[in-house]
């Protein structure tokens, strides 16, 4: 049988009926196989009931998005079924929970391979615990497709390990009994097969959450505080796990404005601090927000979207926070805005993130989002000596002739830490002399907002994340950002396999906007395309304000990220 070089496995069901444990277990154990594995997962916000589903991207090549559609859909019950029925193509595989689920009847879907596993059966009769219907269904994926029992058995072990042993040895004869089960009963007629690939040392598989706290460990984050909330919650277990290692702290507090004022205290006090929240926690955050840009306090915090507004969709993707972001904070606050496409460029840009803040002395926010927060994928394991860190300036001394506002050529002014001698200085979120004392005069007041937004006139030169790809005689640019990126990256590559001429802007600054970059890429097309996942196109009503451009927007917003394919058709569509 052919080898597939790249294969979508979707499992879906009801929460709490496992399938996002089993999701994750699945691209463990393939990435550990050797395989480049990418995941999405999208469930209710409710803990038990409603539709849950998970779906793994797995190739021998690095994948860059979520891929277009699904190969295999592993559906736990009637209303999985339901869902994906309408979206198999022909020659997809569909396994499903049949004879003794709650699935009505055999399925009989011309040009679709339909595969009865009876899931619920097994795991009540055989191994008397309900628990275990979804390693059964993962034994039945892992023996039609290639994917290594051995690798598998290790995820359950970790997984359940904590559970007890007994818990253990039921879930690895659950993957046992569903292997079997395709043995003895399924005659394999799809095109699918992996090949499991080779182990390799260097790889590392994180969640785009995880990935955000390794790169703040990476760049010397030393406290974190956070009030939990969906999809961002994860940035904060990775840190109570592992930021005391380091020496750091981390503090739950109460809420969100809590959370930011306890980052700015510590980050005052000299040490590299951070926080996570999501967009109802981000609009809690904006008078503190406001109140680091006026103190030019370094702080990091990471917006990981969900659909808004309000309480809005807590599960659900969407890139909408942008102009929040940009804008929010009342008076005019300086502050930078960058988005990692990512995985791998979670933990690089929070680093990023944190050189930008310590270098301009000011917020700087990560806009991740629930695709990526949310996405395990494989990486090279980052060399920490490889990583350029940079800390901000200070002074030392006897402080004569310390200003700690001290108007220079860069507009960046030497932080003193508290305590160091002859430098004590006030700071607080009212305008301030240079000296730091209150001060509202007309001419101080434009003196310092010039220098809050003057330091960053070298920004888009010191951060030139700014990589273009561009097609000869392409007529067409496009420009996304966050996790759209990795998306646009496959639709050129496929719209220009489909004779399409192309070129693409892929921009991780978004606020301030990289204008130099943005209006030269402008000028070389006709038309500018720009697709988002929010109502109101926002990067390209940003773009349309602060450069020559005029964009085409491109919106989407129902809780879904773009498909590959979605994009190159509509780049065909703009060309035509
Ligand atoms: N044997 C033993 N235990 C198993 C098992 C097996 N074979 N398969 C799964 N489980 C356990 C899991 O370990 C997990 O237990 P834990 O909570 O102790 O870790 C539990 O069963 C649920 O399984 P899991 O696979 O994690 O989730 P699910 O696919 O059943 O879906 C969720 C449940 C995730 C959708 C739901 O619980 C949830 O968290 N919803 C989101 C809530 C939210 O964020 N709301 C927003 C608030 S603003």
């Amino acid at each position: 049988m052919a080898q597939s070089n790249d294969l979508i496995i979707r499992i879906g069901g009801e929460g709490g009926e496992g399938v996002i444990s089993s999701g994750d277990m699945i691209a463990q154990a393939a990435a550990r196989s050797g395989l480049e594995v990418l995941t999405f997962k999208t469930f209710p916000a409710e803990i038990r009931g409603g539709y849950a589903m998970y779906q793994t991207r797995f190739s021998h090549e690095p994948i860059l998005s979520e891929g277009t559609g699904f190969d295999v859909a592993c559906c736990f019950n009637q209303e999985a079924l339901d869902m994906n029925r309408k979206a198999l193509r022909q020659g997809n595989v569909l396994i499903y929970d049949f004879p003794g689920g709650d699935i009505a009847g055999e399925q009989n879907i011309p040009g679709i391979h339909c595969y009865p596993v009876p899931m619920t059966k097994i795991s009540k009769e055989e191994l008397a615990t309900p628990r275990s219907k979804n390693m059964v269904a993962l034994g039945a994926i892992a023996e039609l497709f290639s994917i290594s029992m051995t690798s598998l058995k290790e995820t359950v072990q970790e997984k359940f390990g904590k559970k007890g042993a007994e818990v253990v040895e039921v879930n690895y004869k659950a993957l046992d009994a569903g292997a079997q089960h395709v043995r003895t009963n399924i005659k394999k007629a799809d095109p699918y097969q992996m090949d499991p690939g080779t182990p390799k040392q260097d790889v590392i598989i994180i969640s785009g959450n995880e990935a955000v706290g390794l790169g703040a460990l990476l760049a010397g984050v030393r406290f974190f505080s956070a009030y939990p909330i969906t999809p961002a919650t994860e940035v904060a277990i990775f840190l109570a796990r592992h930021l005391p290692k380091f020496g750091g702290n981390l503090v739950q507090a109460e809420d969100e404005i809590a959370s930011l004022a306890n980052v700015i205290g510590a980050s005052y006090g000299g040490v590299k601090a951070m926080t996570s929240t999501s967009g109802p926690g981000l609009s809690l955050m904006q008078e503190l927000i406001g109140m680091a840009s006026m103190m030019e306090v370094p702080v990091v915090i990471c917006d990981v979207q969900r659909g808004g507004p309000s309480t809005g969709l807590p599960t659900k993707h969407e890139q909408s926070d942008l102009f929040l972001a940009a804008h929010g904070c009342h008076g005019d606050a300086s502050k930078v805005v960058v988005s990692p496409e990512g995985v791998e460029d979670c933990v690089y840009l929070t680093v990023e993130a944190f050189n930008i803040a310590e270098r301009y002395q000011l917020p700087v926010l990560i806009l991740s989002d629930g695709s990526l927060g949310f996405r395990t994928s494989s990486m090279r394991k980052p060399d920490p000596k490889k990583i350029r860190v940079e800390n901000r300036a200070t002074v030392s001394g006897n402080g004569e002739g310390f200003e700690r506002y001290a108007l220079t050529a860069s507009g960046v002014s030497p932080m003193a830490i508290p305590g160091t001698p002859g430098c004590a200085y006030i700071s607080t979120g009212l305008e301030h002399a240079p000296s730091s004392a209150p001060r509202y005069s007309a001419e101080n007041h434009t003196a310092m907002l010039d220098k809050r937004f003057g330091k960053l006139k070298d920004l888009e030169d010191y951060f030139p994340a700014t990589e273009v790809d561009h097609q000869e005689g392409a007529q067409l640019g496009v420009i996304a950002w966050g996790s759209t990126i990795g998306t646009l990256r496959e639709a050129v590559k496929i719209a220009r396999a489909e004779g399409a001429k192309v070129s693409a802007l892929y921009p991780k600054l978004v606020w301030p906007l990289p204008v130099k970059a943005l209006n030269a890429f402008g000028a070389k097309y006709k038309k500018v395309l720009v697709p988002e996942i929010n109502k109101q196109g926002q990067l390209a009503k940003l773009i349309q304000g602060e450069t020559e451009i005029r964009p085409i927007s491109y919106t989407i917003y129902g809780g879904l990220p773009f498909s590959p394919r979605q994009i190159a058709d509509k780049i065909k569509e703009v060309l035509k």
